[in-house]
């Protein structure tokens, strides 16, 4: 039987099995890519140990990089002190090995690429090497949740927290049920959430959730549109910034989340409702071929080289 207090300080939550309770003392990242690295960040400043693994060497440093250049552009514009960032440093702790990263953890959130198999294979490790307790969340944008969760003994234990790029910045974080997901999973993942800062909204287990579904449908048509010569790259997101208030255009968004993540994100929709107008576009796909991913590789629908999005030749 599953028990979650109601009553914890800001930065400590409850999340227990059997009857037991315990607060979230450490924190396991898995993946330390653009998510990965903004979900430790975050953790980090939230007052848990966080434990951030990659299995790529590289992969590690540029994240362990990102957020400490996060917190010194912090420092630099007066918003975080030399303190806040030494104790915040001292939360967080790179880990090349997954047993170790996950031995403690009371809760683990999973933020590697948007390929099925590898988050389920992820997922039945995960069952293997975290603690019995351990809540063990995915920051997967569109697969299913029921799914992934059943690559482990503990399906009750699983649950979609997928959080949103920038992962400091933005606010939401968007908690995702599978039928099976138990109810103290829900209220703990709520309440960690809340310690990060976040605002919740649960959805079902649907193909897309709320949000990855409205998100890259904009995106893609609005590569149509580029392709299609209706506008340039600069209008387009105009359109959408000063014609209907969004704060960023969809191809600048689409950009910084990463042409990748999304061409993965629609290559998934597309075969889980099993209908075509999901199917990534044409060069949306070439620009993936040719590297150009995004913000993150400095060009992607635009060069990002000047720190700022500059119209550039696209691929024929
Ligand atoms: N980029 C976004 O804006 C965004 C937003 C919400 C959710 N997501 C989701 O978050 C997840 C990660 O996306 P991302 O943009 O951070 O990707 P990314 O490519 O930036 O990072 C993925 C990281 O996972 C690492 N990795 C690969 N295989 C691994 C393994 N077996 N074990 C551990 N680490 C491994 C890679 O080295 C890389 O550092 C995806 O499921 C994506 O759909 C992305």
């Amino acid at each position: 039987m599953l028990r979650v207090s109601n009553h914890f300080p800001s930065n400590h939550h409850e999340v227990g099995r059997f009857g037991l309770v315990m607060e979230i003392r450490c924190v396991a990242v898995i993946g330390a890519g653009t998510m990965g690295a903004g979900i430790a960040q975050v953790c980090a400043q939230s007052g848990w140990k966080t434990h951030l693994f990659d299995a790529f060497p590289e992969g590690l440093e540029r994240g362990m990089q990102r957020i400490n250049a996060f917190w010194d552009k912090g420092i630099a514009r007066g918003k975080t002190t030399t303190e806040q960032k030494e104790e915040w440093s001292n939360n967080l702790h790179s880990f090349a090995d997954m047993a170790l990263a996950v031995a403690e953890a009371d809760l683990v959130i999973e933020a590697v690429p948007e390929i099925p198999e590898l988050k389920h294979s992820i997922f039945s490790e995960l069952d293997r090497l975290a603690p019995p307790h351990a809540l063990l969340g995915t920051n997967t944008s569109s697969l299913s949740i029921a799914d992934i969760a059943a690559a482990t003994s503990r399906p009750e234990n699983v649950i979609g927290m997928h959080f949103f790029n920038p992962v400091p910045i933005m606010k939401l974080l968007e908690l995702v049920r599978h039928d099976l997901t138990s109810e103290a999973t829900i209220t703990a993942a709520q309440s960690a959430g809340a310690a990060m800062g976040k605002t919740t909204i649960l959805v079902k287990d649907i193909p897309g959730f709320a949000t990855s579904r409205l998100g890259v449908a904009l995106g893609n048509e609005a590569i149509r549109m580029l392709s299609d010569g209706v506008a340039s790259a600069k209008d387009i997101d105009t359109a959408m910034v000063l014609g209907y208030k969004h704060p960023m255009g969809p191809l600048a968004l689409s950009d910084l989340v990463g042409l990748d993540v999304r061409r993965d994100i629609l290559k998934n929709l597309q075969s889980s409702f099993n209908d075509d107008a999901y199917a990534p576009h044409p060069l949306l796909e070439k620009l993936v071929a040719a590297g150009r991913l995004g913000k993150k590789t400095g060009i992607g629908i635009y060069d990002w080289s000047s720190g700022e999005a500059e119209e550039t030749e696209l691929p024929e």
